[in-house]
């Protein structure tokens, strides 16, 4: 193999860069030449695809997003759409791939290495911590930080005006920033998709909570929650309760900016690092994650088989210490 290519895919993260700047330097400290491919799968049908060497990786380790540019894209889902992606690798004879993104993004990568031989190894990037297989994904450490800090500067205002507060953060199907960020921040209350609640559960807390003398109180509420976003929320609990007069506050795509945090540089760099390892050794559907401080290779079809998932513990720790 003399030839391989490197895209982002799916939402980005931060982090990203410093993953696509290892596989760009081994790969090359390898003997290999690398690709970068544009916009993700899209911009591999799409033929966005150009040589880059070590220094067109300069500077971009600390810098959030992803200088490929990422995508979701539809049109690779389709076995056509495949095909004229595998068109465009051959013409420029890249025989390897490193797709760093989420497993959705590794469905079409098993896919193109089944119907066309393209020999593919995964990285897991995406703010959510839910992918199989590893115990930390690119990007989830620094997302949870800027969470945090969200709620220590929400808890200024709310402890100033003794309010309630209902902070939304990231996570479609998943809690882990949520819980996290409810230990880290002391929140009073945490609602994630993995936990069924109802409101008059809340309510109580709530209530408890006040009993014991607290003046202001911060409720974080997974974007995935069962019973609705943070709007929908504090509504609910407006509606059987006392706590009429909360706030909201939804910190959305900021967490996916920014520069990302010496943990998510370094765990890139050693996922990309490996990955290009990996592939020179003849691996493919594979992804890279990290057990134990260790690198260790996982069938892409585990990422999806079974999600990662956060120690219920971690839920009784964070109402434990939110008394
Ligand atoms: O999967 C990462 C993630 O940030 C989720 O937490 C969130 O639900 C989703 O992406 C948002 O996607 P989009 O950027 O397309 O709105």
């Amino acid at each position: 193999m003399k030839r391989i290519g490197v895209l982002t895919s799916g939402g980005d993260s931060p982090g990203m860069n410093a993953a696509v700047r290892a596989v760009v330097r081994t790969g090359v400290a390898k003997g290999l030449e690398v690709f970068g491919v544009r916009h993700g799968y899209q911009g591999m049908i799409d033929g966005e695809i150009a040589p880059m060497d070590a220094r067109s990786v300069s500077g971009i380790i600390n810098r959030g997003g992803t200088i490929l540019h990422t995508a979701r894209c539809m049109a690779f889902m389709e076995a056509e759409g495949r095909v004229r992606a595998a068109e465009q690798l051959a013409r420029h004879g890249i025989e390897g791939l490193v797709v760093i993104g989420g497993d959705g993004s590794y469905r079409g990568a098993e896919a193109l290495h089944a119907e066309h031989g393209v020999r593919c190894i995964g990285l897991p990037g995406t703010i959510d911590n839910d992918i199989g297989g590893t115990q930390y994904t690119i990007g989830f450490d620094t997302a949870l930080n800027i969470a945090m800090e969200a709620v220590d500067r929400i808890r200024d205002t709310a402890d100033s005006h003794d309010r309630l507060f209902f902070v939304e953060v990231m996570g479609r199907h998943s809690g882990f920033i949520a819980i996290m960020a409810s230990i880290a921040g002391g929140a009073e209350e945490v609602l994630v998709p993995e936990e069924q609640c109802d409101v008059a559960t809340i309510v109580a807390r709530l209530q408890l909570a006040k009993s014991r003398g607290k003046t202001s109180m911060i409720v974080i509420i997974a974007e995935g929650d069962e019973q609705g976003n943070a709007f929908s929320v504090a509504k609910k609990v407006a509606e059987m309760s006392e706590f009429k007069d909360s706030r909201v506050s939804v910190v959305g795509h900021m967490q996916r900016g920014g520069s990302p945090t010496a943990f998510d540089r370094i765990l890139a760099s050693r996922m990309g690092v490996r990955a290009v390892e990996a592939l020179i050794d003849g691996a493919t559907g594979m992804m890279v994650g990290i057990e134990n401080q260790e690198m260790v290779l996982n069938p892409l079809s585990s990422t999806w088989e079974k999600k990662s998932q956060f120690s219920p513990d971690l839920l009784r720790v964070s109402r434990l210490l939110a008394t």
